[in-house]
């Protein structure tokens, strides 16, 4: 880079620190006014400064940041291969896709059973029916909402190819268990860690006890690029497919800009496809039904600067966790706590609360009081995901009854942990939870 360069660079770094400083003296928190978000982003000047240099690079697709967002982030999990794209619900369906590709050994075929939960965000459901496959359902435990042992063994049929859950919140699923079942049935694991980043399970990182597992940096997550996800696999085959699959569904495995006019096979006029002539150039040779599903270096450059602060968020997180946990224990009578197992080292996207049923109110009396107070609140996601409109009338199977799924849908809400939420935030938000049970 020019020396002339490099000094307007510094200089407009500078000034950025300086926009990011200005702003965070008029931050100032009043409670019942200022609205206590459940989540959001939590950066500093270095974001954004990296944002910027970023920008001026003005490489504008996927390149030199978004590599080593991949190394860094699979040397962070002890796992060969790290695929970014553009969210969690573009890795989720990478995940399944890949998994259904002729890159793998025996893919999945349609009509193939994935063994899943009906408490789920969505986009960890749609996969595997965009892929033709069919979701066997079954239910969560309360309390720590994740995927019933039991019922993985009760569900798992002559098509049975895989199970895919998501470690719900942030609370580890028992993956000893799931990964003995698995091993007995020869199933995949697919591991929806999107709210799950630096949770430990038997001192292992969720997301690394599968064959593949799935990461959202949407700013509500525990790390963010704004938009964003990962995907990471020991598998090199499953790695290839996402690859392809997530660049328009190419053979080739070029870099963006690739400098090599040979490729970065060596060999890009020299390869013969069954249907296709002498040498094709291989940039155009699509062996999987393909998306787009790219972030930009940009996201990866504030991914970088977020991937340092990962360990100080998980302790915020964690403590955060605690001050609610502490408050709501006093009242355990009336709402079902959060539940963990003593293998798990969860750090937590959310707090779960569940209304028992003779509470003597109920989740809407408490969520409407919060959200009047400016507290946010959310529903565990789409509750029965098979209650709502998209998902009536999908092709199924459902293993016993959905009854904790359904108590979820009716009674089940989480409020916020996230780093973002100081100590006066916290303050506001135990004192106005005191004064809900002082009115019930
Ligand atoms: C468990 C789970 N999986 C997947 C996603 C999708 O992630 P994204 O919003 O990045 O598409 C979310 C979103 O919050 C999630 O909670």
């Amino acid at each position: 880079m020019h020396e002339k360069e490099r000094k307007v660079r510094q200089e407009i770094a500078e000034r950025v620190g300086l926009i990011h400083s200005l702003r965070k003296e008029d931050e100032k928190f009043v409670p019942g006014l200022s609205r206590v978000n459940y989540s959001g982003r939590v950066y500093d000047e270095k974001e954004m400064q990296a944002l910027v240099d970023s920008s001026l690079d003005f490489w504008l697709t996927l390149g030199e940041k978004g590599k080593e967002f991949e190394k860094r982030f699979s040397d962070y999990l002890g796992l060969k291969k790290v695929v970014v794209c553009n969210s969690g619900s573009s890795a989720n369906l990478l995940a399944v896709s890949s998994l259904c590709s002729a890159m793998i050994e025996n893919p999945l075929k349609k009509g193939d059973e994935v063994i899943t939960t009906a408490a789920t965000f969505p986009t960890t459901l749609s996969p595997i029916i965009q892929n033709g496959l069919i979701p066997v359902f079954v239910d969560v435990e309360l309390g720590n909402y994740n995927i019933m042992i039991s019922k993985i063994k009760e569900a798992v049929s002559p098509k049975t190819r895989a199970v895919f859950f998501a470690h719900t919140l942030g609370n580890p699923a028992q993956m000893d268990e799931i990964t003995d079942i698995a091993g007995e049935n020869n199933l995949y694991v697919l591991e929806d860690a999107c709210d799950a980043l630096d949770s430990k399970y038997d001192g292992k990182l969720a997301g690394t006890f599968g064959d593949v597992s799935t990461y959202s940096f949407y700013a509500a997550h525990h790390i963010t690029m704004g938009e964003g996800g990962a995907l990471a696999t020991n598998n090199p085959r499953i790695d290839r497919a996402v690859r392809s699959i997530r660049d328009w569904g190419r053979d080739c495995y070029c870099d963006t800009g690739e400098k090599n006019p040979k490729g970065a096979c060596n060999n890009r006029f020299g390869h013969k496809f069954k249907n296709l002539p002498q040498g094709y150039d291989h940039k155009y040779v699509y062996t999987n039904i393909g998306y787009n599903l790219k972030p930009l270096d940009i996201q990866c450059a504030i991914g970088l600067i977020q991937l340092d602060k990962l360990s100080e968020f998980t302790n915020k997180r964690r403590h955060n966790f605690q001050i609610l946990y502490d408050t709501f224990k006093k009242y355990q009578d009336r709402v079902i706590l959060p539940a963990w197992s003593l293998k798990s080292e969860p750090s937590w996207f959310a707090f779960p609360i569940t209304v028992r049923p003779d509470a003597g109110f109920g989740r809407t009396d408490i969520v409407r009081y919060l959200e009047d107070k400016n507290i946010e609140t959310r529903m565990l996601f789409g509750g029965n995901i098979l209650r709502q409109p998209a998902f009536e009338n999908i092709e199924k199977r459902v293993v016993g009854d959905l009854k904790n799924t359904d108590i979820i849908l009716n009674d089940t809400f989480f409020l916020g942990v996230y780093p973002g939420l100081t100590e006066d935030k916290m303050n506001y938000v135990v004192d106005s939870i005191e004064g809900f049970f002082r009115k019930y």
